[in-house]
């Protein structure tokens, strides 16, 4: 497998990352094609059935997403146990592993994937508040704000996190960090200039770019208006 790139470092414009939950899954290769030039890195939904009422998949699709798309693959661990995982996430390919802060020990799972060699983000469900991230503010790459409950995709953006995202901004340019500030979520035409105005500069999107009729188009679209 040729080598895919890393996780880019934050440089001022926002990041496009597809959310594979809403891709072909009969063919992963086919539906990435049309974006894989035009996004930055791809997103995996993993899911336990515990944390989220929902089952997803496991680390044999970063290896296979990785390959298909030629790009840096975020696993984004909606999963209890997150430490159980890390090494199978890590070997399989992952460019940067996200656990959330209401799973077990994430302050531990953070240093276990640095050490493992994967960037490190942190999530945070919408009821969750900012400050619970702060204490591992000097451990991650990407914090993630969920603009919906995690779980499924194709939900409805939820504007209420628009001060959530802010905020964080706020406190990412204070720390001095060079940290993704990612939007998760129900993003689309309209939501993405909403999250992007109020500092997120990673944007997951699942639904509304595989639905579209022309993907490229519309991410091309979209790269223009941010
Ligand atoms: C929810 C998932 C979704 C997905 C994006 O657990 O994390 O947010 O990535 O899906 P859309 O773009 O359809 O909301």
């Amino acid at each position: 497998m040729s080598r895919v790139p890393g996780l880019p470092l934050p440089r001022g414009r926002a990041a496009l990352v597809p959310s594979v939950l809403a891709a072909d899954f009969c063919c992963l290769e086919r539906s990435l094609a049309p974006v894989k030039k035009l996004a930055d890195w791809v997103q995996i939904d993993v899911m336990d059935g515990h944390f989220v009422p929902n089952i997803s998949f496991g680390p044999g699709v970063v290896r296979s997403v990785a390959r298909a798309a030629g790009l840096p693959v975020d696993a984004h661990l909606m999963v209890s146990e997150p430490a159980r995982f890390l090494a199978a996430f890590a070997a399989s390919g992952s460019s940067l592993i996200t656990v959330h802060a209401e799973a077990e020990d994430p302050g531990g799972c953070l240093k276990k994937i640095k050490a493992l060699g994967p960037k490190a983000g942190l999530a945070l469900r919408p009821g969750t508040p900012l400050a619970r991230a702060l204490p591992f503010l000097g451990a991650i790459d990407l914090l993630l704000i969920m603009t919906v409950e995690p779980g499924f995709g194709g939900q409805a953006f939820m504007p209420a996190m628009l001060p959530k995202i802010r905020a964080a901004r706020e406190v990412i340019k204070a720390s001095g960090r060079r940290i993704w500030l990612q939007a998760d979520g129900g993003i689309n035409a309209s939501t993405a200039v909403l999250a992007a105005g109020a500092g997120a500069d990673s944007l997951v999107i699942g639904s509304a770019l595989f639905s579209s009729r022309h993907p490229a188009a519309f991410l091309r679209g979209l790269s223009g208006k941010l």
